[in-house]
């Protein structure tokens, strides 16, 4: 295995192989898995190429989470499929949707190769084993795998900015999410690894790692001593002392106060921390099986706000969930203000087959009403964001740039450690660079910023 000095950890370019085109749909735990997959289709002879019609192998990572979600990505494979006119090339859906939809997928040869999230080193035999009749499957789930060996190949533009897994799979029994069904068990990663990936980070000109787990909180390592979240988090921004450390998701039910004391101790992770409730609702906490209820939430955010108060806080929220009344839609709203949420992602309610609330509850919230809470929850949230925002008019922030502004090219923009967005002009600064910066007005989602020293 690669060790940690010289890893080459960005994509390996060499005209003379054959190559592979990947395609990332859903979460970021989705974008570090192609990384693996990366490598280990590297280590197999294989280079990554971002032109579709030269690549010999197609895949597609794919998510199950919503149905929107399945429904784009289907009408993908349908353009996939018209490479199959023009050439020999194999086409394989990997990811939750490989898992879900296991025999929808090889129906009528639809694809070549179904590859689910624990089955990954197994790709290159498997591809070589693809012929016209002979399509290859595998969505065993491991209790065991995590890749911990692994050393991912990095394919984000920047260089700024990764992801590393700590752990895979989730114990949780949400009642509407696919997720335990499609990623399997909960296993946590060896710290030694995910130090070392971080350390491997640093080497390669890094500047920012972004701990990922579906439910952080629950990370836990034995041998010998027990290591938990809080321990892992601290011994990574020990280890990697000029990097900001971020980490997502945390879990109301399970966040521990020694997790925010872990924050508030090292200045090197990230006052941000994504906090999904769902819901304002006891009525729907208690069916979507969240295991707490808002008092418990709100707590919660009053521990982290008192231990750090500049800590930013965002969330999820489903809208229309299976019996959600209007008070309970009121519920969300009411807890939305009392939080004062930075910034959150918002949802209809998608049923997922095979989920316990699909065998449980109707999903009986209409159409129409389910499209107009959820627009009632993006006009309080815009409000929310920009009262958040304006708050910080003429507050100097830290920020690492991480690339340059969508509306002018001129412009850098970065994050602060609450995570907001900024945007400024900063001549001879470049991608990578930190800068102190003040915020002269914002919009609900970016801060309008000049360079701290710089004149009025
Ligand atoms: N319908 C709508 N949103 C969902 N999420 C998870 N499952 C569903 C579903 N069935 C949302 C949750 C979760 C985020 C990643 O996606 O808010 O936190
Ligand atoms: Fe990620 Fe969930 Fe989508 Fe799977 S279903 S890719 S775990 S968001």
């Amino acid at each position: 295995m690669a060790e940690t000095k010289h890893t080459d950890i960005r994509p390996l370019k060499d005209r003379n192989k054959p190559k592979i085109y990947i395609e990332t749909y859903g979460c970021q735990m989705n974008v570090n898995d192609s990384e693996v997959i990366l490598r280990i289709m590297q280590d197999a002879g294989y280079v990554l190429t971002d032109n579709i019609d030269e690549a010999g192998v197609i895949l597609a990572n794919t998510c199950s989470i919503r149905d929107n979600a399945e429904q784009r990505i289907w009408g993908r494979i349908e353009q996939f499929r018209l490479q199959k006119r023009r050439r020999n090339v194999v086409i394989g859906i990997t990811g939750c949707m490989a898992e879900r939809l296991k025999d929808s997928l090889l129906e009528n040869h639809t694809v070549d190769l179904v590859a689910g999230p624990d089955s990954y080193r197994n790709l290159p035999e498997m591809i070589k084993a693809v012929t016209p009749d002979n399509p290859q499957i595998n969505v065993l789930l491991s209790q065991e795998e995590t890749y911990a060996d692994i050393s991912p190949v990095r394919m984000d533009r920047n260089g700024i900015s990764a992801f590393i897994s700590i752990m895979r799979g989730c114990n949780n029994v949400c009642s509407y999410c696919v997720v335990p069904y499609t990623r399997g068990a909960e296993r946590s990663r060896d710290p030694q690894s995910i130090l070392r990936e971080a350390r491997e980070l640093a080497d390669n000109g890094y500047r920012e790692i972004t701990l990922l787990g579906q439910n952080v909180d629950s990370y836990l390592w034995e041998n010998g001593r027990k290591t938990d979240f809080a321990d892992l988090l601290e011994s990574v921004a020990d280890s990697v002392p000029g990097i900001r450390i971020r980490f997502s998701t945390s879990h109301p039910k399970d966040i521990s106060d020694k997790v925010i004391e872990t924050m508030a101790r090292h200045g090197n992770i990230c006052r941000h921390i994504h906090l999904p409730v769902q819901s304002g609702s006891n009525a729907m906490l208690e069916k979507m099986r969240r295991k707490y209820t808002r008092e418990w939430y709100l707590e919660r955010v009053g521990r982290i706000r008192s231990v750090m108060p500049d800590c930013g806080i965002s969330t999820d929220i489903i809208a229309g969930f299976c019996g959600e009344t209007e008070k309970d839609h009121e519920d969300t709203l009411d807890l939305m203000k009392a939080v004062g949420f930075d910034s959150a992602f918002m949802f209809q309610y998608s049923e997922r087959p095979g989920t316990l609330a699909a065998r449980k509850y109707p999903d009986d919230v209409p159409a129409d009403v389910k499209t107009a809470r959820l627009n009632e929850i993006i006009s309080l949230q815009n409000t929310l964001s920009l009262e958040s925002n304006r708050k910080d008019v003429g507050k100097r922030f830290r920020v690492l740039i991480d690339g340059t502004s969508k509306r002018n090219a001129e412009e850098f923009c970065g994050r602060t450690s609450s995570n907001k967005v900024c945007v400024f002009s900063a001549p001879g600064y470049g991608i990578g660079d930190y800068a102190e910066v003040v915020v002269r007005s914002c919009t609900s989602a970016t801060l309008l910023s000049r360079l701290a020293d710089a004149e009025e």
